[in-house]
């Protein structure tokens, strides 16, 4: 007989034999704090007002716990538990790991991804969409929001201009087709828009958020009624080979200025086809700068309206003004 086979046999079982009791025990113990956390949980929500309890009802759960089942003495791991389900850090915890689960930080010059939706123009697939034209995804905390109303209303007026850029917007908000549709009569309404009929451009149904997590729009200390994170105002600009072009972040108590956003794509697309960067404050129309890159020697031929090139102490010339 080979007494160490059947030693190391012997403790291997045993190992087993214990780690499947404590396991057991284990699970038992955890299935018990869960049914407390739901009973308290239920207990809160009822006592509570109808709302962010997520945010503010951790401590009544507590307390609940506290003064019923401290005998059983389950009250502390119980908290611990209640309060990883609860604490508002769950939030930015589901963030984080959405964040870190499938996407990368999305930067200018990536390809923006492809998507399908459900919109207040029926269903679509992104790219089939745009087309070869540019676009706008802009994104909103909520229907029948305050500030979002004025924004949608004065996208809606600006279409002409959008078009006369071949740049087609699209709006993103957190609430289904069906809310979008009941919030355009209040749009159309506010911005006098009668007789832009019908509305004209899509505003996506990302209930579910599932845009909002793939293109990082979650704005931690915006929490709705429900009390989940709900999206920021995102600009992304894409062009028309869909590479993503400028991307502006706004919080949510901060309307955007599209007269800005115009601005951006104006610049965008005069410097896609001259070698110029545009300055401070600048508009469509006023002198632009020559870039570094460009050799003095290729000036007359790729500005053949003249080069003004501006004096600086450091006698360097690179501040070139061109119309
Ligand atoms: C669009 O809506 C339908 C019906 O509600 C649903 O089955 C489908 O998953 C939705 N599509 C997307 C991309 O969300």
């Amino acid at each position: 007989m080979n007494w160490n086979l059947a030693k190391h046999i012997f403790l291997e079982s045993n190992l087993h034999g214990f780690q499947l009791v404590f396991k057991t025990s284990l699970h038992l113990i955890e299935r018990l704090l869960w049914i407390a956390l739901i009973v308290a949980s239920i207990y809160s929500v009822f006592n509570t007002w109808k709302g962010e309890w997520i945010r503010y009802k951790t401590k009544s759960i507590a307390l609940f716990l506290e003064t019923n089942y401290k005998s059983w003495g389950i009250i502390v791991p119980a908290c611990t538990i209640c309060t990883d389900f609860i604490d508002p850090k769950r939030v930015d915890d589901m963030i984080e790991k959405n964040y870190n689960k499938d996407c990368s930080i999305m930067n200018i010059g990536d390809i923006f991804p492809n998507f399908q939706a459900n919109t207040t123009q029926g269903s679509i697939d992104f790219y089939d969409w745009l087309g070869d034209s540019w676009g706008i995804l802009f994104s909103h905390p909520a229907d029948f929001t305050p500030v979002c109303t004025t924004e949608l209303a004065r996208v809606a007026a600006l279409v002409p201009e959008f078009e006369r850029r071949d740049v087609k917007p699209i709006a993103l908000s957190c609430d289904s087709v069906e809310s979008h549709i009941g919030w355009i009569a209040d749009i159309v309404s506010y911005g006098k828009l009668e007789d832009v009929s019908p509305f004209p451009f899509p505003i996506i149904d990302d209930e579910k958020r599932e845009l909002a997590v793939k293109f990082q729009m979650l704005d931690k200390d915006e929490i709705g009624s429900k009390g989940l994170p709900l999206t920021c105002r995102a600009v992304f600009i894409i062009d028309s080979k869909k590479k993503m072009r400028a991307k502006i972040l706004y919080p949510a108590s901060t309307g955007r200025n599209f007269d800005e956003i115009l601005r951006v794509v104006d610049s965008l697309q005069l410097t896609d086809k001259n070698k110029v960067a545009t300055p401070v404050d600048w508009k469509k129309g006023e002198p632009c700068m020559v870039l570094p890159t460009v050799k003095s020697e290729e000036i007359s031929s790729l500005f053949p309206n003249g080069v003004e090139v501006i004096k600086v102490p450091s006698g360097k010339e690179y501040l070139r003004k061109t119309q």
